[in-house]
């Protein structure tokens, strides 16, 4: 969460900032601020609680610099208010630090060393530079000796960007488990969360490392160990293209994000089909070894992406003939299951930065278990750190509810399991003609956003002032269900739970009442009747029930029909409608699509 942006040697160091803040406003939005000085001395700290607008507003053409650092939070430790905003100052004002994650030994970091010290805030950043500030000021140590001191006390996950305001021309950074980049520039350098915030100004990025501190100045960038030692790096090209995290003329990303899902399935058709033959898929010889030689794949993510593993298992367990298990990355690295004798671990994740995911994969990792991740950006932390890494070629997404990534990492499980099927030579895969089925989901998704106005309609009627909500389906639908669910909720705080439709009548029917809406997917013909029933026993209750089905299991009265895709790939189609359904219930609640309250986009504490 939150986001980091620095910047050395520029010409406008505060344009700089605020474009790059706002390009990362998506990874937290509850307060900002920027700290900027210019080599005359002029030095400012701006801070706001709020979005990046209401940093803009208070920033005045003061406020102007070659080197500067700014940032945007999501509050874990103290509440958003302006004084718990970044950056945060050393005790004598002289350091300036900018922090993403937490630390863990806060409280007694302050008990040990900072007793005297008094803060402003409540934040655990705040301990950091004070102690920074203690141990360069009062050991009499350079920035480095003691920002390297300070690092070997912390505990826990931050990407540090650290000013001095006696040597404005530098920044210190240095990382542990969260994101940050160097972005290299001409006759300027930066520092960033991500690519997206730079690639206005650059697309040479540097990687760094935990444990590494780097020393940023306008024209040299120096990566050390924690023995002082320097390393040698080259810089990578991201390929990213501005217009991709444009709005273009859409109002919100999630709807944008939404209209991509036909094109993003054609994407991955023609990345993954094979030259030779386009029935065949392409994934690199290692990877479909490496699931071969599984006994038992583990499927690690958090929210919609491990709702895609569920998605995913039935169809890759029947083409790969290896069981798959599906298992929820912040509890799995602390309760780990009697593990198969020879694992295979899959981590799903849009970002590629999620915290609970990476701390499972270092622990996999450490037991020598292989890790593949299937991924939207490369270069991401679990991309790097894994074996081996397939793409989702969705390309950015960024509004905080996650649309396009799911109905893509479904759609790349598919291409795996097909590609392993083949390899394997199982039957049931080579039958399994997955461009064909592909190009029929994404004609059914097309079909779908025509429908949009009927769409919301309906939830202007089903939804209207209403607190709470149910989806239900069975088999793949009950997936769906939870992706449906977690949608709605997410963005238009309409509580919701995506639950088994034959579940329901073992206790959770207590809560259907008069006007209770409740949401049934219907995509399965052989058990079609058995959800229909079930949506009788609500009705019965008193529940007013909008039917989402598919083609083949239509009735006259059904609320919103989508085209029949295969069995294997449902959750493709049958999501997007209910997307729409959260996407139109929160404009209707006049609230923000795309910067729910109290989330971000990516992940990156535990
Ligand atoms: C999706 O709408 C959510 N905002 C969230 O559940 C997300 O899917 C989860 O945090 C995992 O993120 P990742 O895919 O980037 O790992
Ligand atoms: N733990 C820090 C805070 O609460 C940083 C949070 C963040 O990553 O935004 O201020």
């Amino acid at each position: 969460m939150c986001g980091i942006v620095g910047v050395v040697g520029s010409k406008n160091a505060t344009d700089i900032l605020i474009q790059g803040l706002q390009k990362l406003e998506y990874r937290g939005y509850d307060s900002a601020g920027i700290f900027v000085a210019d080599k005359n001395g002029n030095q400012n700290l701006v801070k706001a609680v709020g979005r990046i607008s209401a940093l803009q507003e208070k920033i005045g053409i003061e406020v102007n610099g070659s080197s500067g650092i700014g940032h945007t939070r999501w509050a874990t430790h103290g509440k958003p208010s302006e004084v718990n905003a970044h950056p945060h100052v050393s005790a004598s004002f002289r350091f300036v630090l900018v922090h993403n994650g937490v630390i863990e030994n806060f409280k007694e970091l302050k008990e040990k060393y900072l007793a005297s010290d008094k803060f402003v805030g409540e934040t655990d950043t705040e301990i950091v530079v004070h102690l920074i500030g203690k141990l360069i000021e009062e050991e009499n140590l350079s920035v480095v000796e003691g920002f390297q001191k300070a690092l070997k006390l912390i505990e826990g996950s931050f990407a540090f960007a650290l000013m001095d305001k006696k040597n404005p021309e530098v920044i210190y950074v240095a990382k542990n488990k969260s994101p940050l980049l160097i972005g290299l520039g001409d006759g300027y350098n930066m520092v960033c969360s991500d690519a997206m915030a730079m690639i206005r100004e650059t697309n040479r990025f540097l990687e760094i490392h935990d444990g590494e501190m780097v020393i940023v100045r306008k024209d040299a960038v120096e990566i050390i160990d924690t023995d002082g030692v320097t390393r040698k790096r080259e810089p990578y090209i991201a390929k990213l293209d501005l217009s991709d995290i444009g709005k273009g003329t859409y109002p919100y990303y999630m709807l944008k994000e939404i209209d991509e899902q036909p094109a993003v399935m054609r994407k991955i058709m023609q990345e993954y089909m094979s030259e030779d033959s386009p029935h065949q898929m392409k994934v690199d010889q290692e990877i479909l070894e490496a699931v071969v030689k599984a006994d038992r794949i583990y499927i690690i993510a958090a929210g919609t992406s491990s709702h895609a593993g569920w998605a995913a298992k039935a169809f890759f367990e029947q083409m790969t003939q290896t069981p798959v298990e599906v298992c929820l990355s912040s509890e799995f690295g602390y309760n780990i299951p009697l593990l198969s004798q020879n694992p295979l671990f899959i981590y799903i994740s849009q970002s590629g930065e999620t915290a609970d995911s990476r701390q499972v994969l270092v622990k996999m990792k450490e037991l020598g278990c292989k890790a593949l991740t299937i991924t939207n950006v490369p270069g991401s932390t679990l991309s790097r750190e894994a074996d081996y890494t397939l793409l989702l070629h969705a390309s950015p997404e960024i509004a905080v509810a996650s649309t396009k990534a799911y109905t893509a990492q479904i759609a790349v499980m598919a291409v795996l399991a097909k590609a392993v099927g083949e390899y394997i030579e199982n039957s049931t895969a080579r039958s399994f003609n997955l461009i064909k089925e592909l190009s029929l989901v994404a004609n059914a998704i097309e079909a779908l956003l025509t429908e949009k106005e009927l769409i919301e309609q309906k939830v202007a009627k089903h939804l209207q002032d209403t607190r709470n909500a149910f989806y239900i389906g069975r088999g793949a639908d009950y997936y769906a269900s939870m992706e449906a669910a977690l949608k709605l909720k997410e963005i238009s705080y309409i509580q919701c739970e995506g639950f088994a439709a034959g579940e329901l009548k073992h206790g959770t029917i207590a809560l259907i009442e008069e006007g209770t809406p409740v949401q049934a997917l219907i995509s399965n013909q052989e058990i079609a009747s058995h959800t229909r029933g079930n949506v009788m026993e609500v009705v019965s209750r008193g529940a007013k029930v909008l039917t989402i089905v598919s083609q083949d299991c239509a009735q006259a009265d059904d609320d919103l029909v989508v085209q029949t895709v295969h069995p294997f790939l449902t959750c493709i189609a049958m999501v997007v409608p209910t997307q729409l359904v959260a996407y139109y219930a929160t404009l209707q609640r006049g609230l923000d699509v795309d910067k729910p309250r109290n989330l971000a986009k990516s992940v990156t504490v535990e």
